[in-house]
């Protein structure tokens, strides 16, 4: 189910954006320029599927930081969307502060991302026939499997989707599909390569298929890429990448631990003596060889503290990847973004801040 198109309204510097998707995307731009933004704005989209969107605007510093804080038309309170299509389905949640004053419940939360609105429907445009979830004022419309149109009887949490919430997939299977789907995509930001990072120690082994978003599992990741991945096009990429190094994953009877020969070196070198640069390099090749591919992979500047010599491996193994999964790469480095459309004839779009506003270079 790739998606097909992303729409984002008042979210930080996104005051306005219809972004048509493709298989593999790069998005580029000068810093501040809202690469990050946008990135969030597709991870919120997983956040809102998985039931922990308020959670994550909170992390985020709040509605108050994330609201578009740029000109505004009216004097009516400002409302976030987030949206998004695919071949057969479109979605969009906006929200905004709960109301306050006379006539609403007294609450202290006057933070939460309250949700005003949620709907999904068939194909782009919605109409009464083709939308399969309304949610507005309060009540919550669905369609069944048979085709009737019910009032959602459970009570459900105002910050959170509907789509989150909802129980019974027998009775709701596109929506479940949907959902699902959304569930299954992987984000990857920032990769903890401090000294207490967990990667720089020995890790439980378990089979580890899609490395975790913070890499922590990467000794496992690796070696379940050997196991029962392309062992040889690992070899292969960090061979070309890290000359006169190769990759061992060091086992005991319950435990893995990321070590690395190198040449000149007598011993075995451990995962806490590693770089930052290698073992970031050794996360976005455990991400991006994943055994089972996940529906979309998004990686934000993911050449962070690498080598610009990195950078060309890096490039294959992300078009690589976009063969098996959707990809999405948010980068400033233009080395990177290059080296890309050379092997893929993928161009980056190129983002700038206009008036405060994200908009992309035409
Ligand atoms: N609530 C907000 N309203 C408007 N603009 C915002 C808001 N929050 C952050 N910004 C703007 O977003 C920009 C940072 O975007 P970011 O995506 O981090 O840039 P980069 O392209 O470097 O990744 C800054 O210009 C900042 O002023
Ligand atoms: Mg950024």
């Amino acid at each position: 189910m790739p998606l097909t198109h992303l729409s984002v309204q008042k979210y930080r510097s996104l005051r306005f954006m219809e972004l048509p998707l493709r298989q593999l995307n790069v998005i580029t731009g000068p810093n501040g320029s809202g690469k990050s933004n946008l990135y969030r704005a597709l991870w919120l989209v997983a956040k809102i599927c998985e039931g922990s969107f308020a959670r994550s605007i909170c992390r985020e510093g709040g509605l108050p930081s994330v609201l578009w804080a740029g000109p505004r038309l009216s004097k009516k309170p400002v409302r976030m969307s987030l949206g998004f299509r695919t071949e057969d389905f479109s979605f969009e949640l906006t929200c905004g502060f709960p109301l306050r004053g006379e006539g609403a419940s007294q609450s202290s939360f006057c933070c939460d991302p309250e949700i005003k609105e949620e709907a999904v429907w068939h194909g782009p445009r919605r109409k009464p026939t083709t939308t399969l979830l309304e949610r507005a004022g309060g009540i919550t419309r669905i369609r069944d499997v048979e085709g009737a149109r019910v009032e959602y009887p459970l009570i459900l949490d105002s910050n959170e989707s509907v789509l989150s919430q909802l129980r019974e997939p027998h009775r709701f299977p596109e929506l479940f599909s949907l959902r699902e789907a959304v569930r299954g995509w992987r984000f990857y930001h920032i990769f903890r390569t401090d000294e207490e990072s967990p990667m720089r120690s020995a890790q439980v082994s378990v089979r580890t298929p899609v490395l975790s978003h913070d890499g922590g599992d990467l000794a496992a990741a690796l070696q379940t890429i050997i196991e029962i991945g392309d062992r040889h096009t690992l070899n292969e990429i960090i061979a070309s990448a890290l000359p006169g190094r190769t990759l061992e994953i060091l086992q005991t009877e319950t435990s893995l631990l990321i070590g690395m020969r190198a040449e000149g070196c007598d011993r075995l070198l451990l995962a806490h003596e590693l770089s930052d640069g290698t073992l970031k390099f050794l996360c976005l090749v455990a991400c991006l060889l994943s055994p089972r591919p996940p529906a979309l992979i998004a990686l934000n500047e993911p050449e962070a503290s690498l080598h610009p010599d990195l950078l060309p491996p890096l490039a294959q193994l992300i078009v690589e990847a976009s063969k098996f999964s959707q990809v999405w790469v948010s980068t400033h480095s233009t080395l990177l973004a290059d080296a890309i459309r050379k092997l893929s004839g993928v161009s980056p779009l190129c983002l700038r801040l206009l008036n405060g506003e994200t908009v992309v270079d035409e």
